[in-house]
């Protein structure tokens, strides 16, 4: 019998469905969900030989253990090649903010593709790039006036950290090349961008990377004494910036809602402190809002409900929400400038980025989330969402829920009162040998993730309502109940 699983990396962040196909200590028991019938036996040899899934144990899919092919998806919904249903809780990687099945965004592309399929950006411009390049601009924060195009969100950060060097180079400041950002912060994977990311086990297979990344404490508060100072990890960045001499510095790259660790939200005044410092120091700020804009906390941009004004925002995914790949660098003026006049230019581009295609499927999402109101029904609706995970606590395994807007997480723990985690080894049964698998089986798409202490993350459409909510809560309840009796199960047998 074919089971549907999939299969995720060593202490990774994954998206349900992900159980280890061998060698694990416990296997996930009988679940009273029927196994779903075996899948297309074509498509799945195909997927094993040919596909290179990312960050995906290749090895674990064989005739005993499909590779999950989601066909289509319909507002906050995705089907399976089966044709199950799941309620996609991550938005596709934190991506469709609209929802799944949007015609529109489907028809604009076709509209465009038939215009002009694809002019680059490389000193050229057309009319969909400079449409929504004035679109972003006027929606975004203080004088982030200048957008440049990328496909995705590693480009962004890599652009962003190439610019902040630039940008200090242009104005004499040739030693500025050093970027800071925080501990189990995720910014991509590109050279530059993992240098950004301060997850240590997707680091430390590509070592040596791009020299300059600096990393210090995030705003995790939920281990810290009551009696510290709440903003001592701010504090931390201008301690990191003095030891590598500012000088040396060129930005501090955050994101308003770390997503790394599972959304760790600031405190109050953090990034007011974070500004000050960064100014002190003549230091630039970047937030990265790859997932923290397009309504994901219920603003145009994360920046704007912590109430700070950035130099640099990176954007991706809910750009498009994701109907097309597309990212950006958007700039303040004053990081424009040096650019802007005889012959400076910014020595950095990517043929794809501001792809005619992707900029017109920006657009019309645009449209949708105006006329739609999606941050409005985000903020009208994160309390009962939040309601909801907080109902969860009375479950001996829940030890925080945290969080903003439509993007939130539940730390898994041993002990409520002593907040002990899970090590690796127990990690790995509870989150591949059991979560995982049992919350896909039961047709929920969300995270489980260990990069930090393991969690459980929520990011639906924004599109989302109470009905979504009561559906992930009838799947999360009975789940987090069996995984806590299982843990205690598991270390009374590992201990005798
Ligand atoms: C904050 C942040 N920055 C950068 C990235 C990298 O984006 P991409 O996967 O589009 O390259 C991500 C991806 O999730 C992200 O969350």
């Amino acid at each position: 019998m074919a089971s549907h699983t999939h299969v995720n990396e060593a202490r990774a962040g994954t998206e349900t469905g992900a159980t280890p196909a061998t060698g694990t200590p416990e296997a996930p028991g009988p679940t009273g969900v029927a196994p779903p019938a075996r899948g297309d036996d074509r498509l799945q040899r195909l997927a094993r030989r040919n596909l290179w899934m990312h960050f995906t144990r290749m090895g674990s899919y064989d005739e005993e253990h499909e590779v999950p092919v989601i066909v289509r998806g319909e507002g906050c919904y995705v089907y399976d090649e089966h044709g199950k249903r799941y309620l996609d809780g991550l938005s596709a990687l934190y991506c469709v903010n609209v929802g799944h099945g949007r015609k529109e965004l489907g028809e604009a592309a076709a509209r465009q593709a038939e215009q002009l399929g694809f002019y680059t950006n490389w000193s050229y411009a057309h009319p969909p790039a400079i449409e929504l390049a004035a679109r972003v601009a006027e929606l975004a924060p203080g004088n982030l006036n200048r957008v440049f195009f990328t496909s995705g969100g590693s480009e962004a950060v890599e652009s962003a950290w190439k610019l902040a060097k630039a940008y200090h180079r242009a104005r004499g400041e040739m030693n500025r090349h050093k970027l800071i950002s925080r501990k189990l912060a995720y910014h991509g994977v590109s050279m530059g961008a993992l240098a950004a990311t301060g997850l240590q086990p997707l680091r430390e297979p590509f070592e040596p990377l791009t020299p300059g990344g600096v990393h210090v404490p995030n705003t995790n508060s939920y281990r810290w004494s009551e009696e510290r100072d709440p903003l001592w990890a701010a504090d931390a960045i201008e301690e990191a910036i003095e030891f590598e001499g500012a000088d040396t510095v060129a930005a501090v790259i955050l994101e308003p809602v770390q997503n790394g660790g599972g959304c760790f939200t600031p405190q109050d005044g953090y990034f007011q402190r974070v500004r000050e410092i960064c100014d002190r120091h003549g230091v630039l700020l970047i937030s990265d809002e790859v997932i923290c804009s397009w309504g994901r906390l219920g603003h145009w941009f994360g920046s704007e409900r912590y109430g700070y004004e950035p130099d640099i925002i990176t954007t991706a995914k809910g750009i498009s929400s994701a109907y097309a790949p597309l990212g950006a660098v958007i700039a303040g003026d004053h990081v424009a400038e040096p650019f802007l006049h005889d012959k400076a230019s910014f020595a950095h581009g990517f043929t794809f980025g501001g792809h005619p295609v992707a900029c017109a499927v920006g657009l019309a999402n645009i449209d949708i989330m105006e006329r739609e109101r999606l941050g409005e029904h985000v903020l009208a609706n994160e309390g009962a969402f939040r309601e909801m995970l907080e109902s969860l606590r009375d479950l001996p395994i829940v030890g925080d829920v945290r969080g903003a807007g439509y993007f939130h997480a539940i730390e898994l723990v041993k002990d409520k009162e002593t907040k002990d985690t899970f090590d690796s080894a127990e990690s790995e049964v509870l989150l591949r040998g059991f979560l995982s698998g049992e919350l896909y089986r039961r047709g929920l798409i969300c995270r489980t993730d260990d990069r930090g202490d393991p969690i459980v993350q929520l990011s639906p459409p924004l599109i989302a309502g109470p009905e979504q909510f009561e559906e992930i809560e009838a799947v999360l309840r009975p789940v987090l109940t069996e995984a806590s009796e299982r843990m205690e199960r598991w270390s009374s047998q590992s201990k005798a």
